[in-house]
């Protein structure tokens, strides 16, 4: 069976990576056995110590330069090894990506969970959107599901992140609050900017405060494209349920647990992995013609909203369960590069804004936190499907390409990498050749316009206590904001949501 050799693959590739220093003498980096490793080389028993000591240059300059930046974002995660497999071969007729059409292929993948605006160090059970971000090693190459634990985002086109992770992230003058929505910044960006007022009804609930990774869902955000073998496009919203159901924490529990235990989500993921209690999470997919493009009185292509399930049901088409902790953290979990481009045949992109620019940020960030372009031949980011181009040198680079052409075409190498012959379901990556044709312009259609609505039937979806924890959420964070005219300009803005929830949290701060 497929399955098993497809696992198999990517251990082997790992294996060959592993470095066991049991029961082997201490050496340089070079291998020379070393005498001494706690005195340094010095001129008598009490001299200075000599530059001849190249064990203690090398320990020293080694150490100095072990830290590698953090993630501007998502900094603080946890990872963990896995394998996916579909129920059966229904998606057969909408996409040719095979680790979606094929039940009899298990694909190893690598998923990582993340909070968003603390720092590496900072504590897990923060009121936070959470990141699930997978990577599925497919015999296709790598394809990259970077999600979040909310179904919807802050902002509708990437051109504003700078400026929404400036507002979230700790002020820049005193580096304060880390890891809290309890500040100015990020609620003069939210009173200014009204598209972040459906996911701040999702940030205010309990669903920032997951009780567990595995009691988390996930949600690829975005509409994506499936293609089939004819070339024809599907529109797809990704879902992840986890298998526990969706569970949270109480606010006063989230404070506690972060005193006492700021691991508690990342430890509760590696104990239960360690003990056999394997997560599990369902994979659905919201399928949509493209016919129906503009059925819905939302955009399709906007971000901060969801399909209601009412209208387009979840279709469950797979499992995947994590079953494997890292064996290195900064080997694996820090350095893993998830990016919305990594995508295999089958499955393509829409023209959504903030998805158009998430193509082009995270290999720009990566370059420079790992280091350059040779990341993706890192043991963690490696496809198990043959790697064959004319990519050559750089830093880092730890293959050796052989023959003297790296170009194409050439006729002294033994020839080219195959190029697609052009036979759909050939494996060969094709674009869906959509039809674009417009002026140049800087403008938003009218129909992202709308900010309020899906708001509303979120807050309308509230049962009593829940709704209850979304005001004290608000008035907790917006009475640690010291200007008045950003707390009554969140109000305003919650007006628009729901009266009855904005007179409540205006209640509860000192605005009328
Ligand atoms: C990192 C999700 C929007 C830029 C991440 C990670 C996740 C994620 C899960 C952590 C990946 C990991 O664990 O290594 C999302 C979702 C978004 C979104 C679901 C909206 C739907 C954006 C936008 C941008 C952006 C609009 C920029 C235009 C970044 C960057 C990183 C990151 C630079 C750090 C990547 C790295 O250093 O490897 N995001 N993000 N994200 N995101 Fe996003």
């Amino acid at each position: 069976m497929a399955s098993s050799g497809d696992r198999a693959d990517k251990q082997r590739q790992l294996d060959e990576f592993r470095v066991d220093p049991r029961d082997s003498a201490l050496t340089t980096d070079l291998g020379v056995r070393v005498d001494d490793t706690d005195n340094s080389l010095s001129v008598g028993e009490r001299g200075p110590t000599i530059m001849d000591d190249f064990h203690f240059r090398e320990k020293i300059t080694h150490f100095d330069h072990e830290r590698i930046p953090e993630r501007v974002v998502h900094a603080r995660g946890a990872g963990a090894y896995g394998h996916f497999r579909v129920y059966d071969d229904s998606l057969a007729e909408y996409t040719v990506a095979e680790f979606l059409r094929d039940p009899s292929v298990e694909t190893e993948v690598f998923v990582r969970f993340s909070t968003v605006a603390g720092s590496r160090g900072s504590a897990d059970t923060v009121r936070d959107v959470r990141g699930f971000a997978t990577k599925f090693y497919t015999r296709q190459g790598n394809f990259d599901l970077v999600g979040n634990n909310m179904p919807v985002f802050f902002i509708q086109d990437g051109i504003k992140f700078p400026d929404f992770v400036h507002a979230v992230k700790p002020e820049p003058h005193n580096e304060i609050p880390q890891a809290s929505s309890a500040h100015d910044t990020l609620w003069d960006f939210v009173q200014l900017q009204p598209e972040t007022m459906h996911m701040m009804m999702w940030l205010m609930s309990d669903r920032a405060l997951p009780r567990s990774f595995a009691m988390m869902q996930g949600f690829g955000v975005h509409t994506f494209r499936l293609v089939n073998a004819e070339g024809r496009g599907t529109f797809v919203k990704f879902h992840w349920k986890p298998e526990l159901g969706t569970h949270s924490l109480d606010w006063d529990e989230t404070q506690k647990i972060a005193g006492k235990d700021p691991d508690f989500n990342r430890r509760d993921l590696w104990e239960s992995i360690e003990a056999g209690n394997y997560p599990e999470y369902e994979l659905g997919v919201q399928l949509v013609p493209e016919a129906d493009e503009h059925r819905f009185d939302f955009d399709l292509l906007d971000a901060t909203k969801i399909i209601p399930e009412e209208e387009v049901p979840v279709r469950p088409v797979g499992r995947l369960v994590l079953d494997r902790n890292p064996e290195n953290f900064f080997a694996e979990t820090e350095q893993v590069a998830f990016c919305l481009g990594n995508v295999v045949p089958g499955i393509d992109f829409t023209n959504d804004p903030l998805l158009q620019a998430r193509l082009f940020s995270y290999l720009d960030t990566q370059l420079i936190r790992l280091g350059g372009p040779n990341f993706t031949q890192l043991p963690v980011n490696r496809a198990v499907a043959p790697v064959r181009n004319h990519h050559r040198d750089a830093y880092h680079q730890t293959q050796i390409h052989q023959g003297r052409a790296a170009y194409h075409k050439n006729s002294l190498s033994g020839g080219c990498p195959a190029i697609g012959a052009g036979v759909d379901g050939d494996g060969v990556y094709r674009h869906y050749q959509e039809r674009v044709d417009g002026t140049k312009i800087r403008k938003r259609s009218e129909s992202f316009a709308d900010h309020y609505s899906q708001a509303t039937l979120f807050w309308n979806s509230m049962c009593d206590w829940e709704k209850e924890h979304i005001v004290s959420a608000f008035r907790f964070e917006l009475g640690k904001v010291e200007h008045r005219h950003i707390r009554e300009g969140v109000v305003e803005q919650l007006n628009h949501v729901d009266h009855d929830l904005a007179t409540r949290v205006a209640e509860g701060i000192g605005v009328e």
